[in-house]
């Protein structure tokens, strides 16, 4: 058995001291030809390991270089350095891999995060990294937790589906056919797709919600967590073309049962991080905290990384309905001093994200949970409201980040639904199955979306959603 290891972070977290001990990891630095600092991934704090002067060789002390993999046995005794209570007094090193000092793009020193999103298959191996991506599996680990403890069902949805979950049209396409022109056409000129894979026209899915509505109305309480994919072509810090979603969708909820789970999902992760990965978040409010330092002193945020979170946690989620949203930025000084791009003028226009961040940094200064949208900027499948007008639409937004969470109710009642659907031009026909659970049993129901990763940026403090996610696709990018 080669895999005899103690991992650095349970090394670290004990004062035990004088037993011999296995490590293995990848070299961060090694300094003074007898202190090298070695990672494993299981925490930002490195192992000090000493190889005495005088007791090994020259030749293999050459191979100590930065991004090399070892392995290191030796008697683990107190530690006379500050920062550590223990190191390892090496007996034996040996070199697993090695990294080419001259070319291995991960120095030890401060590296530009565009220039580490170039090098996202080396990122990794960084203090700022390892530190997100432990945040973003507890975060996923908490999800889980956090439904399973509830009863929930975990429901696995389709990735490639028929249908359109948003009605927005922005999929991408999934086809065997052949693209030099040769597949079999139509009359009119379009491809004929019953000679595709799956006799029909395929794409990635934007949504598990449908899919999930269907298991909701025999399970009662499920959940997605899955990747979705979005064509749309936005170049922000919030937009990814392929990311992760968790959909609950419950039967018997209402709006207000909705926004209550919502509400406690979000300060349960949250809590849960702040419980779990103390050390990581540490790391990143500094980070930020430096990152902010650079910034002009009205753009910074008022609070740190660790007192936001402890604030969101802490406190109610602000509510109110689309139409009041509508009246506090109408009055605002903000419209009024024509600071918004976008001018506040009357109700029925979509909210842009400088308008509900302005809410939520602004105004309110906490999350706010947004409600009863007009019909027209909303899905098909929302409930619509007695007025005519509004759906039982709710959208939350978080300080920094916009929105988090997209849900409603559902519209159950059959006629409504099919008018609704036949006003926005959804064909009934390919969502027979989606309309069969309004016939049979239908029932109250109500379900959100959150975004993972932009959870994993809130909860970190990263500016840009390229950052929480392995490996980022976004238009003109799926390298790695
Ligand atoms: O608001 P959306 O589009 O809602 C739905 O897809 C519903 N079917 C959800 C439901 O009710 N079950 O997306 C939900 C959330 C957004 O609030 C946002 O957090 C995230 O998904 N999101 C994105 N995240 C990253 N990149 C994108 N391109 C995103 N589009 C949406
Ligand atoms: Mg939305």
């Amino acid at each position: 058995m080669f895999n005899k290891r103690i991992r650095i972070k349970d090394l670290l977290a004990s004062d035990k001291a004088n037993y011999e001990a296995t490590v293995m990891g990848w070299v961060r630095t090694f300094r003074n030809n007898q202190f090298i600092a070695l990672n494993d991934g299981s925490t930002n704090n490195n192992v000090q390991i000493v190889a005495t002067l005088g007791q090994f060789d020259e030749a293999l002390l050459k191979r100590l270089t930065t991004g090399a993999c070892i392995k290191a046995t030796g008697e683990v005794i107190p530690s006379l350095g500050k920062g550590q209570k223990v190191e390892l007094k090496a007996t034996t090193i040996e070199i697993l891999g090695d990294s080419d000092a001259e070319t291995f793009p991960m120095q030890p020193k401060k590296h530009s995060l565009e220039f580490l999103r170039e090098n996202a298959h080396l990122r990794f191996r960084t203090n700022t990294f390892g530190s997100v991506f432990r945040v973003r599996h507890a975060l996923a680990f908490a999800i889980h937790k956090f439904f399973n403890d509830k009863g929930f069902l975990y429901l696995h949805t389709p990735i490639i589906t028929a249908s359109d979950a948003e009605g927005a049209g922005e999929m991408f396409k999934v086809t065997a056919l052949p693209l030099d022109g040769t597949a079999a056409k139509n009359e009119d000129g379009s491809v004929n797709y019953t000679a595709d894979f799956f006799g029909r026209s395929t794409n990635l899915t934007v949504s598990g919600q449908l899919e999930g509505e269907l298991a909701a109305t025999a399970f009662s309480d499920i959940y997605t967590f899955g990747p979705t994919f979005r064509a749309e072509n936005s170049n922000t810090t919030r937009h990814l073309a392929e990311f992760w979603m968790i959909e609950p969708e419950v039967a018997f909820n209402d709006l207000e049962d909705n926004m209550n789970l919502a509400e406690a999902f979000i300060k349960y992760v949250i809590k849960y991080a702040m419980d779990n990965n103390k050390e990581d978040l540490e790391f990143l409010a500094q980070r930020l905290e430096e990152e902010e330092k650079q910034k002009p002193q009205i753009e910074r945020s008022e609070m740190g990384l660790l007192e936001k979170l402890n604030f969101v946690v802490d406190n109610d989620f602000e509510r109110l309905t689309y139409t009041e949203a509508i009246e506090i930025l109408k009055e605002s000084n903000h419209n009024k001093k024509k600071k918004f791009q976008y001018l506040i003028e009357g109700w029925g226009t979509d909210l842009q994200s400088e308008h509900e961040r302005y809410l939520v940094e602004k105004h309110f200064k906490k999350p706010v949970i947004l409600t009863d949208y007009p019909k027209e900027i909303k899905s098909f499948y929302m409930r619509q409201n007695d007025d005519g007008k509004t759906v039982a639409a709710m959208d939350i937004l978080a300080p920094g980040i916009g929105e988090i969470v997209g849900g409603s109710q559902r519209e159950e009642r059959m006629d409504k639904l099919t008018q609704r659907m036949e006003e926005m031009h959804i064909p009934a026909e390919e969502l027979w199955w989606y309309l069969e659970t309004r016939k049979f049993g239908t029932c109250p129901h109500a379900g959100f979306g959150l975004g993972f990763e932009r959870l994993v940026q809130f909860v970190t403090g990263m500016g840009n959603i390229r950052d929480v996610i392995p490996f980022p696709r976004y238009p003109k990018s799926a390298e790695f």
